[in-house]
């Protein structure tokens, strides 16, 4: 693993040119005072250097003589470690980690500037942390000050983001296992939710169920939190607080997937709990689900990202039109983007490092960059109809039957380069097989 870091190092550093990159670690999340969650390193950090401590700093510097990758890092401190934890340390980084160099992350100040001192641009992403914002502008503008004099130094500030959000789109085959062994846990908890819904149990028991079989299999546990949407449950898009007891007669919209060595799977599947769809859930079903196949056949390399979205969005606006519950010419109404008031979400997103993963999606002529083999998405279209539904001046009134009822199918899907892959088709979503228990 270690020649694939190194090798997205050099593929950035191909990139930067004269430039030197600095990334910052995550910051530790707190919980509440003085506690904190576990931790867990910024995606850009870890997709460059698999290096998973808090307090620490990577530097890229490809025109650097020595030190093209610097690395500062926690010293180790006995004491602390008895706290928080194993520390690598300075020493151990250097050859675990493949770094040229390596500081305690108390020097920064004093050797980030040899780094930058050379370089015409600054890659850095602003943003996401004031403090270490303040640190760098700092240091940008002692650079500049000195520029006159000196005839080097960072003369423009750039994303580096932007460059990695490109290289994260494709997947290294060392990604896609970590992805697939996510998902095939996800995919057991899934089938294991479907088995044990019943009746008069708490949504709460499910997610239980699900993140025990997260953790057993080896996953580091849920990838965002658990969805276990019952009844009218299903139309809050993130309902997360899990407490509902199940009816007979509801739907259970279950949105729920595992992290696994830093990696995501991302599924949704709704389905009966009693095993009977009532017949308004049953045709709503079925046009969600052709939607979602109609989607999944656009997943195509060359395809342009948007097309998996119009696809979907189609199917389900025509479906409403003919159900009654849309009004209009379907071309006008998706222009005027009526379908949203049942289908507010889009199609999909990239998944990876992050569950909502990186990934530029258009070209500067607004056009829409293409799916490329590796790339994994996530195809999701959901029909919603709130209790309180209320139609917009120019719609139509709706029968109570419809109300209440949430649906949405997510598979996660590997671009090939004939084709794609439905890393996700353990998890079964044909009429039958949900009615099936
Ligand atoms: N579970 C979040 C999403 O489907 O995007
Ligand atoms: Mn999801
Ligand atoms: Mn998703």
């Amino acid at each position: 693993m270690q020649t694939e870091y190194r090798h997205r190092r050099e593929k950035l550093m191909a990139a930067i040119g004269e430039g030197t990159a600095v990334f910052n670690s995550a910051p530790m999340a707190v919980m509440h005072n003085d506690v904190e969650y576990q931790f867990r390193q910024d995606s850009d950090f870890f997709y460059l250097t698999g290096f998973n401590e808090p307090d620490s700093v990577a530097v890229l510097a490809p025109h650097h003589e020595e030190h093209r990758f610097v690395l500062f890092v926690r010293p180790k401190d006995k004491d602390q470690e008895i706290w928080s934890g194993y520390r690598v340390g300075v020493e151990a980084a250097k050859e675990r980690y493949g770094a040229d160099q390596v500081y305690p992350i108390t020097e920064l100040d004093e050797k980030l500037p040899q780094y930058l001192k050379k370089a015409d641009r600054l890659y850095y992403h602003l943003g996401r942390d004031r403090a270490f914002n303040q640190t760098i502008l700092t240091h940008w503008q002692r650079l500049l000050a000195t520029y006159p004099k000196r005839g080097t130094g960072p003369t423009a500030l750039e994303d580096a983001k932007l460059l990695l959000q490109t290289m994260r789109r494709v997947k290294h085959p060392e990604e896609l296992a970590r992805i697939r062994r996510a998902v095939a846990i996800s995919v057991k908890a899934h089938n294991q939710a479907r088995e044990m819904a019943q009746p008069g149990l708490y949504e709460y028991e499910i997610q239980a169920e699900m993140e025990r079989i997260f953790r057993m299999e080896g996953g580091s546990g849920p990838a965002y939190p658990s969805i276990i949407a019952s009844g009218p449950n299903a139309c809050i898009l993130h309902y997360i607080d899990n407490n509902r007891s199940m009816q007979k007669g509801d739907l259970l919209l279950i949105d729920a997937g595992c992290a696994y060595d830093y990696y995501n799977a991302d599924i949704t599947r709704t389905f009966p709990i009693d095993g009977q769809f009532t017949p308004e859930q049953r045709i709503l079903y079925e046009l969600v689900l052709e939607a979602q196949l109609k989607a999944i056949e656009q997943v195509l390399p060359g395809h342009p990202f948007n097309q998996f979205h119009d696809a979907a969005t189609r199917i389900i606006t025509e479906g409403l039109v003919e159900l009654g519950l849309l009004q209009g010419e379907i071309d006008q109404l998706i222009e005027e983007k009526k379908h949203k008031a049942f289908f507010m979400h889009g199609t999909g997103h990239f998944l990876g490092l992050d569950v909502h993963d990186t990934g530029v999606l258009r070209n500067p002529d607004k056009t829409w960059k293409p799916f490329q083999p590796g790339n994994v998405v996530t195809v999701e279209p959901g029909v919603y109809i709130p209790p309180n539904y209320e139609p917009a001046e120019d719609q139509p009134q709706i029968e109570d039957r419809w109300r209440g009822i949430g649906i949405r199918i997510e598979d996660d899907v590997l671009v090939t380069d004939n084709g794609h892959e439905i890393l996700t088709a353990g998890v079964p979503k044909s009429l039958a097989e949900m009615e099936g228990k």
